[in-house]
């Protein structure tokens, strides 16, 4: 990797602050002063310096969110605010996308993080790893629709879903249910629940896979995954 490419996904400045910064001396691989931004590091094994400082190389970023309404969940939109305008630079810098989507009007649990493979295993259709998410329905959920969701329902375009876990907290003329889910097909749980005759008028998604959404998280709010937590998604999404 360039050492100026390296040093400006690390925060050290634009890549003409960097410049100056190789330039002035200031940077050293392996001990020796390294002044061309077109040299090659190797992040991983090279210690590189700026002034006093060790550049500890991150590869990966992995940020969760508490997505709030009327985003989009895409890196830009034309038109309207994405999840990753709500990044700060020092976040955003890293370049992260959202693993997988969530309606514009859904909120809750989003991934976000430049690591293409892991984001590939876990939205893998093979990998079935279950997403789950609260919603309130207009309507009443039933018995019978826990049974329909468990065998797979027909949506409207004639694909019958993957068996369901629909979990029922409150059953009256508006209704509160958590569903967890193996796939992601587009509008999937609101598709779900029209083929029931009912309508979703609130969606979050509170797990995916192993992980959680941290409830201390407001809407809007994120964090970047612990150590253990990017553990529970790898093992979630083991490498084929
Ligand atoms: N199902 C939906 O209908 N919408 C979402 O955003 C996620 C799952």
């Amino acid at each position: 990797m360039r050492i100026d490419k390296l040093l400006a996904n690390m925060n050290y400045g634009s890549r003409k602050e960097v410049k100056k910064l190789l330039k002035n001396g200031l940077v050293k691989v392996n001990g020796e002063i390294l002044k061309d931004g077109k040299s090659h590091v190797e992040p991983e094994t090279d210690t590189i310096s700026v002034g006093e400082e060790i550049v500890h190389y991150v590869k990966h970023i992995y940020v969760m969110m508490n997505k709030p309404n009327g985003v989009i969940s895409a890196t830009e939109d034309n038109h309207h605010k994405t999840v990753v305008d709500l990044l700060g630079e020092e976040v955003a810098l890293h370049q992260p996308f959202p693993v997988g989507r969530l309606d514009k009007d859904t909120e809750g649990l989003l991934i976000l993080t430049n690591d293409g493979q892991l984001s590939h295993r876990l939205l893998a259709p093979k990998k079935h790893v279950p997403k789950t998410y609260y919603a309130k329905i207009d309507g009443t959920v039933s018995e019978d629709d826990r049974s329909l969701f468990k065998k797979g329902v027909e949506l409207d375009d004639g694909y019958v879903t993957k068996p369901a876990e629909l979990k029922i907290l409150i059953s009256d003329t508006q209704s509160e249910i958590e569903l967890t889910i193996t796939e992601g097909k587009f509008h999937q749980v609101k598709r779900m629940f029209e083929a029931v005759g009912k309508k979703v008028t609130y969606l979050k998604r509170l797990q995916m896979g192993s992980l959680k959404l941290d409830p201390s998280l407001s809407s809007g709010q994120y964090r970047l995954l612990t150590t253990d937590e990017i553990k529970l998604l790898e093992n979630d999404s083991p490498r084929p």
